[in-house]
């Protein structure tokens, strides 16, 4: 299990929100400052006088590690901490960071009768402070951590909460990631226990004038009840479209079918389709939405890590082609994206490795602090740890937002999340789509690149065979048997090859990619061979 940190300036509440958050999570409280007076026997006051501001600093850093590396609590952490040395590295990479965040004037409101708080007391042998004294340098202080505290996962605006209220506003924020795109924004819902919860949350996207659930049969077993019982409770019109799992399905055969059934049973504009399952049907239901009647709404219910860490996010839909995999569809963005993680429970082991390894990808592209917690906590998310699931989930989940934000239809910068693709189609081609999974090729993808990258000098060789260590951990391939030749042939026909050059994403450092536009083929070739 990992943890929540809460941080933000001296006021805003950790404590005290964190002990109401705790109770209501199952989790323990661990109060930093109260750890460092039990390790100290003195209070912070007599530590700061005793010690100064450094030496204060170095206590509060080894409390943190310790508290870091356990599990299954909320940790109210020092207003000053994430501020100093490598202390918010070091919680972002233990566990989702919340920043309880409260306007200066509610701050002051709240701190301007203590005095036992020695940042905002004035600097030894000055006169004793006026008020307004005191509030300059409560806001030069805030103003100077305002920076780190940005870096937290989830910000929670407080001003004007009780801790009651407050805990539960951090609590429904830390389960939630937007996607911003403008009337087509929508939320990514991230928790245990979400079916049993479905019909008050697509409550939310009423009127809905009847829906359709497109799923496999063994997930309508096993998952379809839940959804009907809470469609059933809004008296929401529904049917059921099953259809076999596999890659398979992705077809125009079966968006035919699906459609003829949308019409017979009189599916409208103010329907909305509901996808339950991985990403084959994230994408076939997402397809038959986009193209329904010129689209109709649609609602992602990913139950495999893959689909709940990127496929159902970001409105790719796609069916293929026996020519080509993805090679018709469209975007178009689902209205809410609901990620039950009990679902996973449920889910092969092969398929939760899989999924993994997109969890890796983005820490690569963009998250070097994602990709630490992955190393740290492998054992826990193998075991399907919740907390570790909602960390992982949520950081890749707001890492693809922010993407899709910024470049929603990949004019550009969304193809940084094609890191490990441009190998791993070619692999997932050649094996004719039987004996790998699309985590399992893009596992073998990501070391291609990430070795054809140290090749070019782009990429620490010693960051290359991290990235390698981690999949392995995770029981991940770094590679496939296919033909060399037979590769590049693929890659030459991969969307991603502009103008006859070949386009790959390379990393630059863990956390850090780039687009290369003129891989070396001669390099590319050598890489290729050794992957078999
Ligand atoms: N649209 C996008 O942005 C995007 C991104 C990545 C991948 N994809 C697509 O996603 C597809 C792969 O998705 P996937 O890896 O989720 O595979 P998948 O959808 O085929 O699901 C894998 C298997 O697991 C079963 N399953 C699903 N959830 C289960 C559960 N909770 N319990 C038990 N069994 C369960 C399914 O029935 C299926 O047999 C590919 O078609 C790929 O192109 C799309």
């Amino acid at each position: 299990v990992s943890s929540i940190f809460l941080i933000g300036f001296m006021g805003a509440g950790k404590t005290s929100v964190g002990q109401i958050l705790a109770r209501r999570m199952g989790l323990r409280l661990a109060d930093c400052d109260a750890l460092i007076q039990k390790l100290t026997g003195m209070t912070i006051g007599e530590i700061f006088a005793r010690e100064r501001e450094p030496g204060f600093r170095r206590i509060e850093a080894k409390v943190l590690r310790e508290v870091a590396g356990g599990s299954g609590q909320v940790v109210a952490v020092g207003g000053g901490a994430p501020a100093h040395g490598d202390n918010m590295r070091l919680l972002r990479s233990s566990g989702t960071v919340v920043w309880l965040r409260a306007s200066p004037q509610e701050l002051w409101q709240r701190l301007r009768s203590v005095s036992d708080r020695p940042m905002l007391r004035p600097p030894t042998g000055g006169r004793a402070s006026s008020a307004s004294d005191r509030r300059a340098r409560m806001e030069k202080l805030l103003a100077a951590r305002i920076p780190y505290y940005s870096e937290a996962h989830v910000t929670v605006d407080v001003s004007g909460l009780t801790p009651a209220q407050a805990a539960s506003r951090a609590r429904e924020q830390i389960r939630k990631v937007r996607v911003e795109l403008g009337e087509r924004s929508y939320d990514i819902l991230i928790d245990s226990g979400l079916l049993e919860t479905f019909s008050s949350t697509i409550a939310k996207l009423r009127p809905i004038t009847s829906a359709a659930v497109i799923t496999h049969p063994k997930l309508d077993r096993l998952y379809g009840g839940a959804v009907r019982e809470g469609l059933r409770e809004l008296s929401i019109p529904a049917i059921t479209l099953a259809v076999p799992p596999g890659e398979r399905s992705k077809s125009f055969r079966q968006i035919q079918k699906l459609q003829a059934c949308l019409v017979r049973a009189g599916l409208d504009r103010g329907s909305v389709i509901i996808a339950l399952g991985g990403g084959v049907i994230g994408d076939l239901a997402g397809f038959a939405a986009a193209t329904y009647m010129r689209g109709i709404r649609f609602v992602q219910v990913p139950t495999t890590l893959l689909a709940q860490v990127d496929a159902s996010v970001g409105g790719k839909v796609a069916v293929n082609l026996p020519e080509a995999k993805n090679m018709v569809g469209s975007f178009h963005q689902p209205s809410l994206v609901l990620a039950d993680l009990d679902t996973l429970r449920t889910l092969p082991r092969r398929h939760v490795r899989a999924g993994l390894a997109e969890v890796v990808k983005h820490g690569i592209v963009a998250d070097e602090d994602l990709f630490r917690f992955v190393e740290q906590r492998a054992p826990e998310l193998l075991g399907l740890d919740p907390l570790a699931l909602q960390y992982v989930v949520g950081c890749s989940c707001r890492i693809k937002a922010q993407v899709v934000a910024a470049d929603e239809r990949e004019g550009g910068l969304r193809a940084i999340l094609n890191f490990g693709h441009t190998v791993g189609h070619a692999l997932e081609s050649a094996s004719g789509y039987r004996h790998l999974l699309h985590g399992e090729a893009i596992s073998a993808g990501m070391v291609a690149a990430s070795r054809l990258a140290s090749r070019l000098g782009l990429f620490d060789s010693d960051q290359a065979e991290r990235v390698e260590a981690l999949l392995s951990r995770l029981g991940l391939p770094a590679r496939a048997s296919a033909d060399c030749g037979e590769l590049l042939t693929f890659m030459a026909r991969d969307k991603k090859a502009r103008a006859g050059r070949l386009r790959m994403i390379l990393p630059r450092r863990i956390g850090c990619v780039t687009i290369v536009d003129d891989v070396p083929e001669s390099e590319l070739t050598r890489v290729l061979s050794k992957l078999s």
